[in-house]
């Protein structure tokens, strides 16, 4: 979007009203793009995509945020398991630059947390900001309690409990959910 579209969009966005949907296979392209502006190519190299590369995120799990019909926001989530316990990891969390500090983000990861929790799922991990994502319970894991398929950065690495108690036990190396696996 160029910044005159993005002007005119920020004009009317009081009277536009934010939009959650579950992603559906026809947003692949815009999300795309939205990833490349947002990380550049660097992001193949990234940890969590190493899981990425296996098994697919779950469309009924991820989310996109419309402002009218624009495409303003998306988050995934993809099923893995901590040792031999379920889990998703959450991410990429991503606004578009000019309808960041709105909300946006905000409101996309607590439909994704919301939804998770009423398909029965327990916790969600991700790599990220905690001074961020503390905001919606996510913590840091514990040290040496789950570790990922390559270099990451340990205190970027959080979890969320759905239910009271989810982690307590838990803990190995962080996979693809094999029973997923394209
Ligand atoms: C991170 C991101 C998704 C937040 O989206 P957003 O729609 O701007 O978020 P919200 O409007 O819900 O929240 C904005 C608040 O979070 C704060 N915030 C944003 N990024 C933050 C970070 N990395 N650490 C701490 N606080 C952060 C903002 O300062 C703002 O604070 P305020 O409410 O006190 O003013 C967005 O900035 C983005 O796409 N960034 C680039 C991609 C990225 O870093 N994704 C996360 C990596 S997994």
């Amino acid at each position: 979007m160029d910044r005159a579209a993005a002007r005119c969009y920020l004009a009317t966005m009081s009277d536009l009203s934010l939009t959650i949907l579950a992603e559906t296979a026809n947003d692949a392209q815009a999300i795309e793009r939205l990833h490349e502006r947002t990380f550049g190519p660097g992001r193949f190299v990234l940890s969590a995509y190493r899981l990425r590369e296996h098994v697919d995120h779950l469309l009924e799990l991820s989310f996109t945020a419309w402002i009218g019909t624009l495409l303003v926001g998306s988050v995934r989530q993809l099923p893995v398991t901590i040792g031999d316990t379920s889990a998703l990891l959450l991410g990429p969390l991503t606004v578009e630059p000019p309808f960041r500090g709105r909300g946006v983000g905000r409101a996309l990861l607590e439909r994704a947390l919301k939804d998770a929790r009423e398909k029965g799922h327990r916790l969600v991990l991700l790599v990220g900001d905690e001074a961020y994502y503390s905001r919606v319970g996510f913590k840091a894991v514990p040290k040496g309690r789950a570790t990922m398929p390559g270099p990451v950065d340990y205190s970027r690495l959080l979890v969320a409990e759905l239910v009271d108690g989810a982690f307590d036990g838990v803990s190995g190396p962080i996979r693809p959910d094999w029973s997923m696996a394209r």
